[in-house]
């Protein structure tokens, strides 16, 4: 089973992910918790240059395509394995992050990406999606307070360093992202608390288990 979790800087997924990990871990499913970009050796240098503040003039046809190849080599050598072989897989961010940045904030549209991931990742697709929502003030506000806190690296902070707007054009890609496939999504009000984000979230998940696999 492969389960993504999106949203917009300083949404909580991180925390949410580990949470939701240990909870699937305490139902005896063995848990893959992994990211994109940068969960492999190659991954890793990719995301640095991704991420780097420097790099704020980056052609975004090249951008778009760095996250690709990020992609390429985390499905072909960790999420296809771990899922093929009967694990959960949790990721924090896949596929529906390249069309709400690169996609809708961006402006480079849908219909290349779609078909870009259909010709490299055969329309690998997750089985469930959970879109943690919430305003882009409250959400950059939260990650800037981190990263001031040196909780979160100063190296990485390209996209933080948007304008408002761009992170609003996010907001409002995901949440048409929810809207075009409703079957997969669940929107989840990320602004309240950690722990009543944690407890939506188990709620979620327990009702999707409970469905699956769905009846053909
Ligand atoms: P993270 O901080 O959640 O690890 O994500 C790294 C940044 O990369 C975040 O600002 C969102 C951005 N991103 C894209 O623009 N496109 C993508 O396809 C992915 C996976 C992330």
């Amino acid at each position: 089973m492969f389960i993504t979790f999106e949203g917009i800087e300083g949404s909580g997924k991180t925390t949410q992910i580990r949470f939701a990990a240990e909870f699937l871990s305490a139902t005896n499913r063995p848990v893959v918790l992994t990211r994109e970009p940068g969960a492999t050796d190659v991954g890793r240098r990719i995301r640095a240059i991704l991420l780097d503040p420097a790099h704020r003039n980056i052609d975004p046809r090249a951008e778009l395509l760095l996250y690709m190849a990020d992609r390429a080599d985390h499905l072909g050598r960790v999420v296809r394995p771990a899922v093929g072989s009967g694990k959960t897989v949790l990721c924090d961010r896949y596929f529906d992050a390249t069309l709400a940045y690169q996609g809708y904030a961006r402006g480079l549209g849908t219909d290349l990406l779609t078909r870009l991931h259909k010709l490299v990742l055969d329309d690998f697709t997750p089985d469930l999606t959970l879109l943690l929502d919430l305003p882009p003030e409250i959400g950059l506000g939260r990650a800037w307070r981190q990263i001031d806190a040196g909780e979160r690296t100063a190296a990485e902070t390209r996209f933080e360093s948007e304008a408002l707007r761009f992170h609003e054009r996010v907001r409002a890609g995901y949440l048409d992202l929810a809207r075009r496939f409703p079957g997969r999504f669940r929107i989840v009000d990320a602004a309240g608390t950690p722990d009543a984000v944690r407890e939506t979230i188990q709620k979620v998940l327990s009702d999707f288990l409970e469905s699956y696999p769905p009846r053909p």
